[in-house]
């Protein structure tokens, strides 16, 4: 499984947060919530880890590349993001509201919600690094900052990264579980649909309400923060790379996911945005 690459690809020393043009993005408060949730839901990465690895205690290889790699990735997005935030946004109290976020999202992430089959839940985390890939190829294009332009291309590449690892195991697994095309595509479906971002939720509303103290953050607020991230979205988000990536795992013939490809591209579109 080993490919050869250097491991980490970059570290936060490789990124000059001196030189962030502040003035570009300070005062913009969506990015503000944006990059310190996805701060905690990286940096909480460990505990996703630990779960994971439990799940596939037998195999070594997955095991092993999920803690000596995968699990310090993630972290390392974690820990550029926050300083990245606290450059920034220095007044900002990282560590409370990032305990806030771990006390209230870490009974929600339990070991039974993996699976139901080893493939399946390979097959799941497919879905996580096109989230993340996608979302990071978002934040590259919308950033009106240059470092954090830089930043987002590292972490993109990660998760890029991520993906093909979580797809070769899910093909390792596959070969023997052999689950049907109709499974994995409901699977996958699933998958998509669960995503009902209560993490992100959880996130965000631990940073605004540390930052605004005695203000509630409401289902209301965070449905009116998605629906200005909807701009974003539309105008920046690589649409045609994520359905490429979620299909993958199908393996649909050449032919019919060349003819549905763009039709499942717009489709996405039209759905997210
Ligand atoms: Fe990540
Ligand atoms: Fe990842």
């Amino acid at each position: 499984m080993a490919d050869g690459s250097r491991h980490p690809r970059w570290s936060l020393q490789d990124i000059p947060f001196d030189c962030v043009r502040k003035s570009a993005i300070v005062h913009e408060e969506d990015w503000f919530y944006l990059l310190a949730g996805a701060s905690f839901v990286e940096t909480l990465s460990d505990l996703y880890a630990n779960n994971l690895a439990g799940y596939y205690a037998g195999n070594e290889a997955a095991c092993q590349w999920l803690q000596n790699q995968w699990e310090h990735e993630e972290v390392q997005h974690g820990r550029a993001l926050r300083a990245y935030v606290l450059t920034v946004w220095p007044d900002f109290d990282w560590d409370t509201a990032y305990q806030r976020f771990v006390d209230a999202y870490a009974p929600l992430c339990q070991t039974e919600q993996l699976g139901p089959t080893p493939a399946l839940e390979m097959a799941a985390r497919c879905v996580v690094e096109t989230g993340t890939a996608s979302f990071y190829t978002m934040i590259q294009h919308a950033s009106p900052e240059p470092i954090l332009r830089q930043l987002a291309a590292h972490i993109r590449a990660d998760e890029v990264h991520h993906y093909k690892y979580f797809f070769r195991f899910f093909r390792e697994y596959q070969a023997s579980e052999a689950v049907s095309r109709w499974r994995v595509l409901r699977s996958l479906w699933q998958r998509v649909t669960e995503a009902d971002m209560e993490d992100s939720f959880l996130a965000i509303r631990c940073a605004y309400e540390l930052r605004n103290p005695g203000q509630e953050f409401t289902a209301a607020e965070f449905r009116a923060f998605r629906k200005r991230m909807a701009v974003w979205i539309r105008r920046h988000y690589p649409f045609e790379m994520a359905v490429k990536m979620l299909i993958k795992p199908i393996a649909l013939p050449p032919t019919l996911q060349r003819m549905l490809l763009p039709i499942l591209t717009h489709g996405a579109r039209r759905a997210i945005t």
